[in-house]
């Protein structure tokens, strides 16, 4: 049984003046999703509006556990990849919705310096550091916060990093705000963070989508844009060369949309080194302003989702190490690219790459980051 039901009302104080009639009520409950090992309540969320479209997230690394949106002739699918149940999610798992943090994608050799200070990170990926390290924000627990929104329904988590974890200076408290917004089928994702000491920072949600449904086959005949004319070429440890490489010309030119399989098994030595793409794509959009990153669609279902962020940056990444061996939601197996991730960032490797758009976050400064994953009505 839900407990702790909130009503509220969308649109509730805003545009008062063209007197709209009021919006239907949309609901935010919370339910217990099991405990830790070390015996922490970890609670469920679940935010609905009132177009068809619900998403649950969980207080343990603050995963999207389920997406649940119309496609053709209303019927609602989950398009995430997950678990059913907590356990799935605090056995090892690809991050499957989390949050991602204090350093989304890739640090080489784990290492960077930072005011003439060389700092070491725990290394989790060959020689490289990954998505925050050994114990990063998706292991951790996150305190949430139900909290008035005039757009939707919001949820808001909070996570204070220790000065030092997984080798990281500075304690640093971000907030991620996940609101369901009331008027369209969309999430919008705000994070936001503040450091006592200078540190870095990149924060992201790994959400691995399947616009067909979850567990519902693979993502190959989903039809992808991106709007980057450049992407990040890596070397075999999937860290960036430095190099800003023009699209044009290559199996990376989303500008004009492609299916994910027209080109994945090309002979290219990019695609080879990711085992299909798992590239950061330079957008087109001026820094910092919010704007459409991506669009995705799916024929069966006619379901589209369009990226909209404030990053520089975003990792297409086409689920080449799912093999098979992980049972999700509704006993579905998740096969390879059985779902592909939008991973809205600042580059990889940035602490280490100069003339890549800078990660540094100060005492004095806040970090800001917004991305909205936005899913049309499929007509
Ligand atoms: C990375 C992949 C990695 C996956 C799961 C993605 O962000 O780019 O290389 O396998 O996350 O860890």
């Amino acid at each position: 049984m839900p407990i702790g039901a909130l009503m509220l009302l969308a649109g509730c104080g805003s545009h008062q003046e063209t007197k709209k009639a009021p919006a239907p009520p949309m609901t935010i409950t919370m339910d217990g999703f099991g405990s830790t090992a070390a015996g922490e309540t970890v609670n469920l969320y679940t935010l609905s509006n009132t177009k068809g479209m619900e998403v649950k997230i969980s207080t343990w690394g603050g995963d999207i556990v389920s997406v649940k949106v119309p496609g053709k002739g209303g019927k609602a699918d989950d398009v995430v990849l997950g678990f059913d149940a907590l356990d799935g999610y605090l056995k090892e798992n690809p991050y499957f919705g989390a949050i991602v943090g204090r350093y989304g994608n890739r640090i080489g050799k784990g290492r960077f310096t930072l005011d003439g200070v060389t700092y070491r990170l725990a290394t989790n990926n060959g020689a490289n550091h990954l998505h925050g390290g050994l114990r990063g924000f998706d292991k951790q627990l996150w305190r949430a916060k139900e909290m008035p929104s005039a757009e939707g329904v919001r949820l808001d988590l909070t996570y204070t990093s220790k000065d030092g974890e997984e080798g990281y200076p500075g304690t640093l408290t971000a907030t991620v705000s996940y609101t369901l917004l009331g008027n369209e089928n969309a999430l919008q994702i705000d994070y936001e963070a503040v450091t006592d000491k200078p540190t870095v920072v990149n924060l992201t949600n790994h959400s691995y989508f399947n616009l067909a449904g979850q567990g519902v086959g693979d993502i190959l005949n989903h039809s992808v844009t991106i709007l980057a004319d450049r992407f990040t070429p890596v070397d075999s440890g999937l860290i960036p060369t430095g190099e800003l490489k023009p699209v044009a010309g290559t199996p990376f030119d989303f500008r004009t949309p492609h299916t994910i399989g027209e080109r994945i098994g090309a002979k290219d030595a990019q695609l080879a080194a990711g085992g299909g793409y798992d590239h950061n794509f330079v957008l087109n959009k001026p820094a910092g302003d919010l704007a459409l990153a991506a669009r995705v669609s799916e024929p069966t279902t006619g379901r589209v989702m369009e990226v909209l962020t404030t990053e520089p940056g975003v990792q297409f990444y086409t689920g080449n190490f799912l093999d098979g061996t992980l049972t999700g939601k509704a006993g579905k197996v998740y096969g390879k690219r059985s779902a592909f991730c939008l991973e809205t960032q600042h580059f990889p490797d940035s602490p280490n790459q100069p003339e890549f758009p800078g990660t540094v976050l100060r005492p004095a400064g806040r970090y800001r980051s917004t991305t909205i994953y936005r899913f049309p009505a499929v007509p």
